[in-house]
């Protein structure tokens, strides 16, 4: 068998294979809300994936990642998902095609990136939404971007994992310095811009990578499920937990269970810690963001449960250093990143103090860096990386 090849050498062999980069999604903070109809505000990572894709005579995509130097082809007429590996998104996208009666054409596709696996910045969206974003320019689709959103999200319901649409609507319409104000229930977003300056966005990879498919994620949605099933028989037009506050929360405490009670409050207060977020950056108020932060993580680790030992270390440990505004956990939870808010200049010395705190604590390392918001997948122009809108 032929060794997966790098995308120079792909390139090299096919000068006109047209290039694409699919960023990986970061969230300043509204977290387990997305599919509760709620707000959030992401924007996409510098770190991202960029693919190679030329088209074949064939019937099938083969596709090439160099990260795991693998090779795999998935039929157009009957591809197999294989649940315990990457392909099962490209598996997964086919799916969705076929169930949409979009046309498919053979293709070659090779993916290589410095977007982290299992990091909480959905490398799986990236990769999900650049295969869906490939297929409407190579295959003639032409479908305006929501509908390319849409089809993202269901090819990943389809590999097991009910997520919110957060991360596609972030990789695919994200700009670059501004973060996403999305309404969930709308799908009406509003841009915020992220100033450069007094103070720095950062991330810590806790190394701990998850896999959704083996975490509680669905199990937390259906409780969520549960409150709002519990609510609806007393009001009949509430419709999700972006229906609840406080109070029409606590009249519900008598026939819920603590543990479901507490994880629709951290859905509520999320909201509110979302649009004080918006007010937070537009007024540069970093000790006020950095609360906002430090006040997510809380409720994500006691009232939602989805953090672990290593998040908590993490936050606990950058909350004591100097030049910290805020620290949580970012994205799904169990695993993957911490999100903080730094002054720029500490930056270097608390990356230094983090990675060796980290590493004697559970003889592990850690990767710290401050992170750039993107814009979202696009295509790459041939010659000199010169991005084209479309
Ligand atoms: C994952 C999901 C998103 C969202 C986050 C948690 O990234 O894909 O839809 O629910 O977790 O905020």
């Amino acid at each position: 068998m032929e060794r997966t090849p790098s995308i120079t050498s792909f390139l090299a062999r096919r000068p006109l294979a047209t290039r694409y980069k699919a960023p990986g999604r970061i969230n300043i903070i509204g977290e387990h809300t997305d599919y509760n109809d709620g707000f959030v505000l992401p924007g996409a990572s510098h770190l991202h994936l960029t693919f190679a894709v030329e088209p074949t005579l064939s019937k099938e995509l083969q596709v090439h990642a160099c990260r795991y130097a693998e090779t795999v082809t998935v039929e157009l007429e009957d591809p197999t998902i294989r649940m315990d590996h990457w392909s099962r998104y490209v598996a997964a996208v086919v799916h969705t095609t076929r169930a949409h009666d979009l046309p498919l054409t053979g293709l070659e596709i090779i993916f290589e990136g410095n977007l982290p696996a299992g990091a909480g910045m959905s490398s799986s969206s990236a990769l999900t939404c650049g295969l869906i974003f490939i297929l409407n320019h190579q295959c003639g689709w032409q479908l305006p971007v929501d509908r390319l959103i849409k089809l993202a999200q269901e090819s990943e319901h389809r590999t097991g994992v009910r997520g919110g649409l957060m991360d596609q609507f972030a990789i695919f319409s994200a700009r670059r310095q501004q973060a996403l104000l999305l309404d969930c229930r709308s799908l009406e977003a509003q841009f915020v811009s992220i100033s450069q300056e007094g103070a720095t966005w950062c991330l810590v990879d806790s190394g701990v990578h998850h896999n959704l498919l083996d975490s509680p994620y669905n199990q937390r949605r259906e409780a969520c499920e549960r409150m709002v099933a519990l609510a609806a028989r007393k009001d009949p037009a509430i419709r999700a937990l972006r229906d609840l506050n406080l109070q029409t929360l606590h009249a519900l405490a008598p026939e819920a269970t603590p543990e479901d009670l507490a994880m629709a409050r951290h859905v509520v207060t999320e909201n509110d810690r979302v649009l004080q977020m918006v007010q937070a950056l537009q007024e540069e108020d970093w000790a006020v963001a950095g609360a906002l932060l430090l006040q997510s993580h809380q409720s994500l680790r006691d009232d939602y449960r989805v953090s672990c030992i290593e998040l908590d270390f993490l936050v606990d440990s950058l909350m004591a250093l100097p030049g910290v505004f805020g620290a949580r956990l970012m994205g799904a939870g169990f695993g993957g990143s911490v999100l903080f808010l730094t002054e720029p200049e500490r930056f270097t010395d608390i990356q230094t103090t983090i990675q060796s705190t980290y590493q004697q604590q559970f003889n592990r390392t850690c990767d710290v860096y401050c992170i750039e918001l993107d814009d979202g997948v696009q295509i790459i122009d041939h010659q000199q990386n010169v991005v084209i809108n479309e």
